[in-house]
């Protein structure tokens, strides 16, 4: 039967990931995939998962079986932290899932229970996994308007002008904060109109939400979905606690739905354990309960947040040191907005040959649309990268 398989296409960022693993040049940078790196190159187990994990390992009893919609107690928690109150808990239905991907999947086959075929709009640029996703469960895809490569900013008018237009039946497929590959985020002013847009036309808000915690803090990141929740009568959002809790192979994720009653959430919190029995049917517990855990034991939490905080002033003042090393090595102000952008990644805005030069010539790895992972940026000597960068681009 297998003689009718051709091989599958690669996915861009493994494949860089397997390049850069085969690369033996000792001073190779790993800019591309996007896991949060301190300075020693390593992606390291948080304190606080660490004392979270030894406590699990001390008091559990049994491995048993949790149930179809997975820890209670960690879907709460995480529901307490993202919606921070902004809707009534009744209003929320949850089911655990195999990290951010596995919630998101799960909410694109709720939204073809409720809307087969329906179309889903995604922003231009988007993750290479949200096209075949939604066309992997039956949903038609289409795109919004997102980044302007040429300011390296959000296409405001354009994007607000593609919502607008937007119906009922619709589907919008919206980056809770930092979650765009290009590191332009929308501003609090800017959640607002599409919080009203959204409301107006009844298109249906789907937020993949990972980076919570990366941008200014945990709750200036959750701006845009605690207002469109606060707005809107439906949301969808897809959490993983796979970055802001250095989890990701523990697969750790939340799909919420909020419903317009707690009559509707019962059913939509239904049929999303129906999809999960139909999939994989129960969820790893591991993660999740050490999540549970840091969120509600304040020492563990304090110790967390402030671990959290290290990350994402890591991140920002990488930064700026890179944004000042590109402004000296080019003599323009033309990168400056590496320092504006937040999160982990900013589209640098060098073409794809460049891209292969830099990797090629200095063992620089960024994927091929020119995203860099920040986090990954070698402090201490930004100012050959810097000069590596300018040089490709002027050869
Ligand atoms: C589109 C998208 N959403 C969310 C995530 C969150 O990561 P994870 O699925 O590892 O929790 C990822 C990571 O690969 C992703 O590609």
């Amino acid at each position: 039967m297998f003689e009718s398989l051709t091989q599958a296409p690669a996915d861009k960022i493994f494949e860089l990931v397997a390049k850069f693993r085969a690369d033996t040049r000792p001073e190779k940078l790993d800019l591309g995939i996007g896991v949060y790196k301190d300075q020693a190159g390593n992606t390291p187990v948080m304190r606080a998962v660490r004392r979270a994990e030894q406590m699990i390992l001390d008091a559990q009893t049994t491995k048993t079986y949790v149930g179809v919609a997975g820890n209670p107690g960690f879907r709460d928690a995480v529901r307490d932290l993202v919606f921070g109150g902004a809707v009534a808990n009744e209003r929320v239905a949850s089911v655990q899932a195999p990290g951010g991907t596995g919630a998101l999947w799960v909410l694109m086959k709720l939204v073809d229970r409720a809307n087969s075929g329906g179309r889903v709009l995604i922003s231009d640029p988007t993750w290479p996994n949200h096209e075949p996703m939604l066309e992997g469960v039956g949903l038609k895809v289409d795109t919004y308007p997102y980044f302007d490569p040429a300011t390296r900013s959000v296409r405001f008018d354009a994007l607000m002008a593609k919502l607008d237009g937007l119906g009922p039946n619709d589907t919008v497929l919206l980056h809770g904060c930092c979650h765009n590959p290009t590191g332009a985020n929308l501003t609090e002013a800017q959640w607002d109109q599409v919080a009203s847009s959204l409301r107006r036309t009844g298109a249906l808000p789907l937020i993949d939400l990972a980076y919570q915690g990366f941008g200014d803090g945990l709750d200036a990141d959750s701006y845009g979905v605690r207002k469109v929740a606060a707005t809107c009568d439906e949301l969808l959002v897809s959490f993983s606690a796979s970055k802001n809790f250095g989890l990701y192979r523990e697969r750790a994720g939340v799909s919420f739905a909020v419903a317009r009653d707690k009559a509707s959430a019962a059913i939509v919190g239904s049929q999303m354990g129906n999809i999960i029995r139909a999939a994989w049917s129960q969820s790893p517990d591991h993660g999740v309960e050490i999540v549970r855990l840091i969120l509600t034991d304040p020492d563990l939490r304090a110790d967390w947040e402030a671990e959290l905080t290290e990350m994402r002033e890591t991140m920002l003042d990488n930064r700026k040191r890179l944004a000042a090393a590109l402004r000296k090595a080019s003599n323009s102000d033309e990168y400056d907005f590496v320092a504006e952008h937040r999160g982990m990644f900013s589209l640098i805005g060098i073409s794809p040959e460049e891209v292969t030069a830099l990797r090629e010539k200095d063992a620089v790895y960024l994927i091929g649309d020119s995203r860099m992972n920040v986090a990954g940026l070698p402090r201490d000597d930004m100012d050959a990268l810097a000069e590596s960068i300018i040089a490709v681009t002027r050869a």
